[in-house]
């Protein structure tokens, strides 16, 4: 497993050696500046001082262009604040501005919150922040469609504005803007080029609410390898110690946490499932209905340790695929060899497209009925033969305490011992999938009001954060949501 973290050290180091020369030299510089002023004759020293404070700077904004490849006359002076704006490795800042800060100068013409309606894409709010200086419109153009665009060309002339703008966002396109002012009004037309003409109007603002929904992240192009960790999530893994496990699930297919949650936790759970257990003489299982029955099954679904470990093998922006609740007693039959991802042809993807995590509430061992898994088969990227079904090689039992869950990959092979001890074996499988898979279990009815006592976690798990089929999904209004639906693919 390599982490993508590691990869960057070298460009990091080189690009803050960069800079610092550069403030160095530039330091230097005003040094030996100031000394040739204090030494030299005073016919001399101004000329000396100015030519050695160049030539000094000059090689610090040599070397930083060599490493930088821009050039810049001053270097900043805190290497935090300047690398934490030209950073390629460090997340940008995204958070959606909630007001506006209005302009300040010479002949400041505001903020314009404008509608938008275009043929391609029906209506968009689009925001102008216009200065106006002379003649000279400068300012940006932004929107749900846009990534912020600069105006170019802009003039204005009694009350009559024109200007141009690319946007070099997911939409690559040339716009040209011809308006009108009325007061605190505006009116006018937009040539977005090939996607055609569009009517805008809209109205002066000097602060306001964003109209667009959140800016969209950056987009991302290609995909994180099955056996790496995003940056974004490295940080989660790390504080819930759930490295190695990551680890262990890549390269065997398996992995077990323990101490999951509390003992009090694991008792309620393990309770709850009683309580809900069909009648006596079936085979214990509940296979569906499970959330509304108890707060617990929620709980166990929206738990840390296995949301971030779901990110990492099924992506973000997975799903609840299925909680199935099991009641074992003695002498019950074992479970024949398979893969969980019975619903997918061979070869398997890559990627992992299922993950199951048991919640084992009484303790696995081989003799109470524990799983056994072959180690190692989830690169195989396929299902077992019917005659590897009958002879299974190298089992591995997955034992652990009471209070564990236990986590598999959709394309291992495993298998259950029969259970040959008394008393129940009493689990919960929670199973969660990739964003693009249908769940095994139909959520809808109580998704609402789950997301409603839960938040965020169980909106994603019920499939409520991303754009995909959603009736009257608005790409235009909620482009940010779309975006970042196709980066959770590549994640
Ligand atoms: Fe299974």
């Amino acid at each position: 497993m390599t982490l993508k973290s590691q990869d960057n050290w070298k460009e990091e180091f080189f690009k803050r050696s960069g800079l610092l020369i550069h403030q160095f030299s530039f330091g230097v510089g005003l040094i030996i500046a100031f000394s040739f002023m204090l030494l030299l004759d005073d016919a001399i020293a101004p000329g000396a001082a100015i030519a050695a404070f160049i030539f000094i700077a000059s090689l610090g904004i040599a070397f930083r262009y060599a490493v930088f490849g821009d050039i810049v006359l001053l270097p900043r002076f805190s290497l935090d604040s300047y690398y934490s704006q030209t950073s390629k490795n460090k997340p940008q800042s995204k958070a959606p501005k909630k007001t506006r800060e209005p302009l300040i100068g010479e002949g400041v013409t505001g903020y314009w919150e404008t509608k938008v309606d275009t043929k391609a894409y029906g209506s968009m709010q689009i925001t102008l922040c216009l200065t106006q200086k002379d003649n000279e419109i400068t300012g940006s153009v932004e929107g749900s469609l846009f990534a912020p665009m600069e105006i170019e060309s802009g003039s204005v002339f009694d009350g009559h504005a024109t200007w141009k703008a690319d946007s070099s966002g997911f939409l690559s396109f040339s716009t040209s803007f011809d308006v009108r002012f009325k007061g605190d009004i505006i009116e006018g037309e937009v040539d977005f080029g090939k996607y055609g003409k569009a009517t805008l109007s809209g109205q002066r603002s000097t602060e306001t609410e964003v109209t667009a929904s959140a800016p969209p992240e950056d987009r991302i192009f290609g995909t994180l390898p099955p056996e790496e960790i995003s940056e974004e999530l490295m940080p989660r893994l790390q504080e819930l110690d759930l490295v190695d496990n990551c680890r262990q699930l890549a390269e065997e297919g398996w992995t077990i946490i323990k101490e999951a949650a509390d003992p009090e936790f694991i008792a309620r759970l393990r309770q709850a499932i009683i309580e809900c257990s069909p009648v006596e003489g079936t085979d214990g299982s509940k296979l569906s209905g499970l959330l509304e029955t108890d707060p617990v099954f929620a709980e166990a679904a929206i738990n840390p340790k296995l949301m971030a470990m779901a990110e990492f093998s099924v992506g973000r922006g997975f799903l609840l695929a299925s909680m199935v609740s099991t009641i074992r007693e003695k002498d019950s039959a074992p479970i024949d060899l398979h893969a969980d991802q019975a619903y997918f042809p061979e070869p398997f993807p890559a990627h992992n497209m299922m993950l199951t995590c048991c919640w084992a509430t009484d303790e696995f061992t081989l003799e109470n009925g524990a799983t056994t898994v072959m180690p190692g088969t989830n690169a195989l990227l396929r299902h077992p033969t019917e005659e590897e079904t009958k002879t299974p090689q190298n089992m591995v039992t997955m034992d652990c305490p009471a209070g564990s869950v236990a986590i598999w990959d959709g394309r291992v092979w495993h298998a259950n011992a029969p259970k040959t001890t008394d008393g129940q074996r009493v689990v919960l499988h929670t199973s969660y999938q990739r964003m693009v898979v249908r769940p095994n279990e139909d959520f809808s009815h109580i998704a609402d009001q789950m997301i409603e006592e839960y938040g965020e976690p169980m909106a994603q798990l019920m499939g409520k954060l991303d754009s995909i089929a959603k009736k009257d999904f608005d790409y235009v209004e909620d482009f940010g949501t779309f975006i970042r639906t196709t980066n959770n693919a590549k994640l």
